[in-house]
């Protein structure tokens, strides 16, 4: 049993420096992408307060097709350019909403969320996924989350074999 150890008393940064040590740990040993991008779902589900969906979205053809995640069924493809994660996908640029109601386009997969993170994954200049979080409260990530959550993402894509997909 791999047990995550989580420090209420740390500072933001101090719990996602913590965390990504463990994420090293938990994805150790192991390369393969389906398997490293459900675990990596899972880890942050688990360990990142308020979230209420985490997981993949893999770059196919000029779209997004739903990968491993945590949370409620989901839609299955985006177009490159539609919603949060279409836009992290086309800009190759991470895509922090305060409040996905003001942001036009977005797509509501889950009627309880209200705000999103989506990092692009791009490995050797090319996009192969994207990973998303949605939060039920707005405004739930700062910049810290997102310079915390990019850090965790790097270490996703350090410990992974992606030489099948790309
Ligand atoms: N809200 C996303 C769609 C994916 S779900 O949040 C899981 C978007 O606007 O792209």
């Amino acid at each position: 049993m791999f047990t995550i150890e989580t420090n209420p008393t740390a500072s933001v940064e101090e719990s996602y420096h913590e965390l990504n040590a463990q994420l090293a740990a938990l994805l150790s040993g192991e390369r393969d992408f389906i398997c490293n991008a459900a675990q990596f779902s899972a880890f942050v589900m688990q360990t990142v307060a308020d979230l209420n969906w985490s997981g993949f979205y893999f770059s196919r053809g000029e779209e997004l097709v739903l990968g491993p995640y945590v949370g409620k069924v989901a839609c299955t493809r985006i177009p490159f350019g539609r919603g949060v994660c279409g836009k992290a996908a086309t800009s190759l640029q991470t895509q922090r909403i305060e409040d996905v109601h003001a942001f036009e386009g977005h797509i509501a997969c889950d009627a309880a969320s209200a705000s999103e993170v989506v990092i692009p994954i791009v490995v050797e200049g090319k996009l192969i996924a994207v990973f998303d979080m949605d939060s039920p409260k707005v405004g739930r990530f700062s910049d810290l989350d997102q310079a915390g959550l990019e850090t965790l993402v790097a270490t996703f894509i350090e410990a992974t074999d992606f030489s099948w997909s790309i």
